[in-house]
């Protein structure tokens, strides 16, 4: 079996149209941010379907990233706990699948109905382990901590058992990832600062493509509301969620400053 597969090579049947981050954030036939011109013309159920997609794809991914970090590197690179618990989470990630597609189903959602952004798996292409705990287990299911939390929150408000359960389920595998996240990254990089260092900035690097716009706050209207307390439990210590919020306010900010 090959290792070090390539976004490209991602296997989807022919519902599926692939977008890499690059494409994601700059329309290269005139300029335009691709991702801000779609979410200003979509209403709010579309908005919430598009997520939903959104959601389901990015389950798959960390399917293949947390399966690839399990077969790509051998014992004398990581330990053999870490490929262990890369491949317990390949289990929840299935598990996720299954129910982000019945959920995308339950919401008025087809497969394939939006693109399928690469970004989670390109974060998982990193040769670095460290780099991928950091921008793909703390960075982007940090931020599935936050979308889970809030729409388990919607679907209380919205009395919709199904959805309150399967985002409070699925919370509680992400919290479990995150943690993962940040016990094998302090635990692989415990000799080597400045290799935490240079994964810790991939990290804001992975966060900061989440603030477009910025969307995260912890105010009840912001986009999307960090979870605190959740990240907490997850290995997260204030100042980090401090600095996310901080990130995002200022990208909020540029955009004042830009449509001024
Ligand atoms: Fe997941
Ligand atoms: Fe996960």
């Amino acid at each position: 079996m090959r290792k070090n597969l390539d976004p490209s090579q991602l296997a989807r049947d022919a519902r599926f149209v692939r977008q890499t981050t690059e494409q994601r954030f700059e329309d290269t036939r005139n300029g335009t941010p691709v991702a801000r011109v779609d979410a200003d013309a979509l209403d709010v159920g579309e908005r919430a379907r598009r997520r939903m997609h959104g959601i389901f794809v990015g389950e798959i991914q960390a399917l293949e990233g947390a399966g690839r970090t399990a077969f790509d590197f051998d014992t004398d690179q990581v330990p053999f706990e870490l490929k262990l618990d890369m491949a317990r989470q390949c289990w929840d990630e299935a598990r996720h699948c299954e129910i982000s597609v019945k959920l995308a189903e339950h919401m008025g959602g087809q497969l394939g109905e939006y693109v399928e952004s690469t970004t989670l798996f390109e974060a998982a292409c990193h040769h670095d382990p460290a780099f991928r705990l950091a921008g793909v287990n703390r960075g982007l299911e940090g931020l599935a901590i936050d979308v889970f939390t809030q729409m388990r929150e919607f679907g209380r408000e919205t009395s919709d058992p199904v959805l309150t359960f399967c985002e409070d389920y699925m919370l509680a595998d992400e919290v479990t990832h995150v943690n993962m996240g940040s016990r094998w990254l302090r635990e692989i990089t415990k000799d080597d600062k400045e290799r935490r260092k240079g994964a810790i900035e991939f990290q804001r690097v992975v966060d900061g493509l989440f603030n477009f716009r910025g969307l995260r706050g912890e105010e009840a209207e912001a986009p999307i509301r960090l979870a605190r307390q959740f990240r907490k439990m997850a290995g997260f210590t204030d100042e980090e969620v401090d600095d996310i919020v901080e990130m995002s306010r200022s990208a909020r900010q540029d955009v004042a400053v830009a449509e001024a």
